[in-house]
C-alpha cells in the first residue's frame, strides 16, 4: 500500500510541476492563438481548403463555393484568391477580407486541427517554419501585415486574442524558459 501510495503522490508532484512549468504556461497563451480560427482558418493542411467562421455560421466550416487553394495556396489552377480578396476587408458584414496579400499558409505550416503538442513541435522544427529561429518567428508575428490581419479581421469576425506584440514577447518568453511542449494527451 506504501508503495502505491508514493508513485501516486509521485505521479501527482509530476502533474503538479507540469502545470506550473513556466514554458508550458507561455505555450498554451500562443496556441490559444495559433488554433483561433482567424490564424488556423488559413494554417490548413493538404486538402487546401481554407476554413471560415463567423458570428452567423459558428464554427469554422470548409470555405463555401467550392474555393480549394490548391498546391499553388493562391487557387491559381482554378479560380484565384484575388479574384474576391482584394488589399483591404469588405467593410459589409460577410463580404471578403482583404490584406496586401492572400493565400494560404504553406501546407507544412499546418495549425487547423493540430493538437498543442503538434503545433508546438511544428514552430520550432526549420525544416517546416520557413527556416526561422524562435526569434525570428516572434518577429514575423511583430511586423506581417498578414498576420497582423487577424487582429483587424473586418465586420462580423471575432479578432485574434492579446495583440501582435503581446504574442511575440509570449514567443520570446516561451524560448527562454526552454520552449517545452506539452506531452501528448
Ligand atoms: C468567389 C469569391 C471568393 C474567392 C475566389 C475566395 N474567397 Fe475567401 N472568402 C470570400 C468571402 C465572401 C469571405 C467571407 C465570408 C463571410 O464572412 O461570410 C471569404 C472568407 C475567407 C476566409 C475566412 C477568414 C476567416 O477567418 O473566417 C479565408 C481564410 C479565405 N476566404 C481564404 C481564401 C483563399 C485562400 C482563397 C483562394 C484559394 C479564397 N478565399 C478565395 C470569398 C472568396
Ligand atoms: C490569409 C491567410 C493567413 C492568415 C489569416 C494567417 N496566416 Fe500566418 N501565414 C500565412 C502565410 C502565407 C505564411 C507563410 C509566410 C512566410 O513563410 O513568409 C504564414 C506564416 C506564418 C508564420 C511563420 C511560421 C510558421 O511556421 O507558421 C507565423 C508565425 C504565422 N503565420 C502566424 C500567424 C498568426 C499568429 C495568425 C493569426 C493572428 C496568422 N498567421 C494568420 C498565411 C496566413
Amino acid at each position: 500500500m506504501k508503495r502505491v501510495l508514493t508513485g501516486f503522490a509521485a505521479l501527482v508532484l509530476a502533474a503538479v510541476a507540469l502545470a506550473e512549468d513556466p514554458a508550458l504556461e507561455h505555450w498554451s497563451k500562443i496556441y490559444e492563438v495559433f488554433s483561433h480560427p482567424r490564424c488556423a482558418n488559413c494554417h490548413v493542411g493538404d486538402d487546401h481548403i481554407p476554413r471560415w467562421s463567423g458570428e452567423h455560421y459558428g464554427e469554422p466550416q470548409p470555405h463555401g463555393m467550392n474555393i480549394n487553394a490548391d498546391r499553388s495556396r493562391i487557387g491559381a489552377e482554378s479560380v484565384l484568391c484575388s479574384t474576391c480578396h482584394t488589399q483591404q476587408n469588405s467593410p459589409e458584414p460577410h463580404g471578403a477580407p482583404g490584406a496586401h496579400v492572400w493565400l494560404l499558409a504553406p501546407v507544412e505550416m499546418q495549425w487547423w486541427d493540430k493538437s498543442s503538442r503538434e503545433v508546438c513541435q511544428q514552430i520550432q522544427d526549420p525544416d517546416r517554419n520557413g527556416g526561422r529561429t524562435l526569434q525570428a518567428v516572434a518577429d514575423h508575428i511583430r511586423h506581417d501585415e498578414l498576420v497582423h490581419w487577424g487582429w483587424d479581421p473586418g465586420p462580423g469576425r471575432e479578432p485574434a486574442p492579446y495583440s501582435p506584440e503581446e504574442v511575440a514577447v509570449f514567443i520570446e518568453q516561451w524560448a527562454g524558459a526552454g520552449a517545452v511542449c506539452p506531452e501528448a494527451s
